[in-house]
C-alpha cells in the first residue's frame, strides 16, 4: 500500500513540468523573449540587461544540455550526427557569448553581436524541436525524462546561484571602483 502511494507519488513528479524536454522548451521559450525585449529596446542600461540576462541563461542552458541532456541523448538513440552537430553549435554560440560579455552597448557591435547570436539560437533551437529532431527522437528512445528533468533542473538552480553569486560580487566591486573604495 505504502508502496503504491510512493508510486504515485512520483508519477506525479514526473509530470509535463520536470520532465527533460518540458523543462528545456520552457528555457527556450524565456530566451526567445529576452531576444525580442533586446530588439527594441533603445537604452543602453536596458539592452545590457537583457544581454546579461541571454548571455547567462545561454550558458546554463548549454551546460544542463552538455552534462545531462545530450550524453543521454546519445546513449540512447546512438545519433551521433544530430548530436555532435547541436555539440558544435553550442561552441560556436559559446564564442559569441565571451565578446558580448567583455564589451557593452558602448561598442559599436555589441548590437551585431546580440543579433548574430539571436540568429544561431534560433536555428539551434529550431534543430532541436522540429520534427525528427533531437527532442522528438529523445521521446521516441526509452531516456527516462522525467528523472532527468529533476537532475537537470537541479543543475540549473546550482548554477544560477553560482552566477548570481559571481554577478553581485562583480557588482560590489564596481560600485567599489566608483566610490574609489576597495573590496
Ligand atoms: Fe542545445
Ligand atoms: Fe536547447
Amino acid at each position: 500500500m505504502a508502496k503504491a502511494k510512493r508510486e504515485s507519488a512520483n508519477g506525479r513528479s514526473a509530470s509535463s513540468r520536470s520532465d527533460a524536454i518540458a523543462l528545456l522548451k520552457a528555457d527556450h521559450r524565456e530566451v526567445e523573449g529576452w531576444f525580442e525585449q533586446f530588439e527594441k529596446a533603445r537604452s543602453a542600461s536596458r539592452k545590457r540587461d537583457l544581454a546579461e540576462k541571454i548571455c547567462t541563461a545561454l550558458k546554463v542552458q548549454t551546460t544542463v544540455e552538455e552534462e545531462l541532456f545530450y550524453p543521454a541523448f546519445l546513449e540512447a538513440t546512438q545519433e551521433e550526427d544530430l548530436h555532435h552537430e547541436a555539440a558544435i553549435e553550442h561552441d560556436g554560440a559559446k564564442k559569441l557569448i565571451v565578446d558580448i560579455e567583455a564589451s557593452g552597448p558602448d561598442d559599436e557591435y555589441f548590437d551585431a553581436r546580440v543579433s548574430v547570436l539571436s540568429e544561431m539560437i534560433k536555428h539551434h533551437v529550431h534543430e532541436e524541436e522540429m520534427k525528427d529532431g533531437m527532442f522528438a527522437k529523445a521521446r521516441q528512445s526509452d531516456m527516462d525524462l522525467p528523472a532527468l528533468g529533476e537532475q537537470m533542473a537541479s543543475r540549473k538552480a546550482e548554477l544560477m546561484n553560482r552566477m548570481a553569486g559571481r554577478g553581485a560580487r562583480s557588482e560590489r566591486r564596481s560600485a567599489g571602483a566608483a566610490l574609489g573604495t576597495r573590496e
